[in-house]
């Protein structure tokens, strides 16, 4: 008997194992800011969106009425078939107002962080979740939908703002405070 209850109960701990989620963190792999305005820079001389800005320490998102900036996030994800995946938002480093939304939208992959530019990278997204967010305090926006279609194990989104002006530090910065992904199998 004291056999058989001891299967039984490694049994259930067998059972228990395989039907838990497991959760692993993934930081972002490349990120950068990419300008999409029509406005000049460099003594009016550049458009602001052929600049790359992928190497710089922060991420800008703003949405004004010309100026144009978005974030772009790059994730190498793993084989397991995703169950649910949570975009991890860090604490912002700088705001221009009490609060701001955030939508993420997947995008495509062909981008390279050190180049990326609005002119070389497509504006192109599907809006997959939003948040709003008041404070300088870290969000999270659930994207299982972008990672189910992920192709390649590769995940690239778009990270926009409807108000004006929100920072993150980037991979650049050094700071281990920066996007990750929640991904669950
Ligand atoms: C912009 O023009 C000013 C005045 O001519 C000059 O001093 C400055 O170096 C220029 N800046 C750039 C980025 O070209
Ligand atoms: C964010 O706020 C806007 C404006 O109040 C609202 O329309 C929208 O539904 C909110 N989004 C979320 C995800 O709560």
């Amino acid at each position: 008997m004291r056999f058989l209850a001891s299967l039984v109960s490694v049994a259930n701990f067998v059972c228990v194992l395989v039907l838990a989620d497991s959760t692993v963190s993934l930081r972002v792999s490349r990120d950068a800011s990419v300008s999409f305005n029509g406005i000049l820079c460099q003594n009016d001389t550049v458009p602001c969106s052929s600049i790359p800005l992928g190497l710089q320490t922060k991420l800008v998102a703003f949405k004004g009425n010309r100026d144009y900036s978005r974030i772009l996030l790059g994730f190498d994800l793993p084989l397991n078939s995703v169950k649910k995946c949570v975009l991890q938002v860090p604490a912002p480093v700088d705001i221009a107002g009490p609060g701001y939304s955030l939508t993420a939208s997947v995008t495509d992959d062909f981008w390279d962080e050190a180049t990326v530019s609005g002119f070389t990278k497509k504006i192109d997204g599907t809006p997959v979740g939003s948040t709003n967010v008041t404070g300088r305090v870290a969000s999270e926006i659930d994207v299982t939908s972008a990672c189910v279609g992920a192709k390649n194990n590769k995940l690239s989104l778009f990270v926009d703002t409807s108000f004006p002006l929100v920072a993150f530090n980037s991979i650049q910065s050094g700071n281990s405070d920066v996007f990750k992904l929640d991904y669950s199998f």
